[in-house]
């Protein structure tokens, strides 16, 4: 029979895309655009672009960019884009940033003036209780949902065979 081996095939499918959300991801700050200074009339772009992702330990950020650098300061260097004293910095032009605790993270452009600008960040990373009472539970349980729906039909397509031949 087809079917069975099918339904095999399209469980270990959902299982393994399952686990695999389980593990860390990577995001590109700011999309194609990458890590630059803002334009005048923008300058919110990487705290839009922030607030639209989320993140959990484990995930990393890259930056990519050119002639510039990115420096993780403290929550009162972030405000005054004071950057003489980072806690990391890279001026590689590709540079990743993974996020080893839940919290706030800031970030800022260590070219002087471009912090100014507008090419700054702060990044909340959710801790893994938050997260899951958020958008992870609510997938977690679609899942299971969906596989018995398709084991169901399963049944009533086998069910119907054995009724008519
Ligand atoms: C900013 O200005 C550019 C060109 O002057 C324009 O194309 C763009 O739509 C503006 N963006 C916003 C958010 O106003
Ligand atoms: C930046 O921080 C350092 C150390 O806290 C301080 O000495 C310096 O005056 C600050 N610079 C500005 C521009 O606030």
């Amino acid at each position: 029979m087809k079917n069975p081996m099918a339904l095999l095939l399209l469980l270990t499918i959902l299982i393994s895309l399952q686990s695999f959300s389980a593990f860390s991801y990577e995001f590109q700050v700011g999309g194609t655009k990458g890590w630059i200074v803002p334009p005048a009339n923008d300058s919110k772009i990487y705290n839009d672009w922030a607030s639209e992702n989320r993140f959990q330990p484990g995930d990393a950020i890259r930056f990519k960019y050119k002639k510039d650098s990115v420096m993780e300061v403290t929550e009162e260097d972030y405000k005054k884009c004071n950057s003489t004293h980072p806690t990391f910095f890279s001026n590689t032009g590709n540079t990743v940033f993974r996020f080893d605790h839940p919290g706030l993270f800031y970030f800022v452009s260590g070219v002087s003036g471009h912090c100014d600008k507008g090419q700054k960040m702060i990044i909340k990373v959710m801790s893994p209780d938050e997260s899951s009472s958020h958008g992870g539970k609510s997938s977690a349980a679609d899942l299971p949902l969906g596989v018995s729906k398709l084991v169901f039909a399963q049944f009533v397509l086998c069910y119907a065979a054995s009724v008519l031949y």
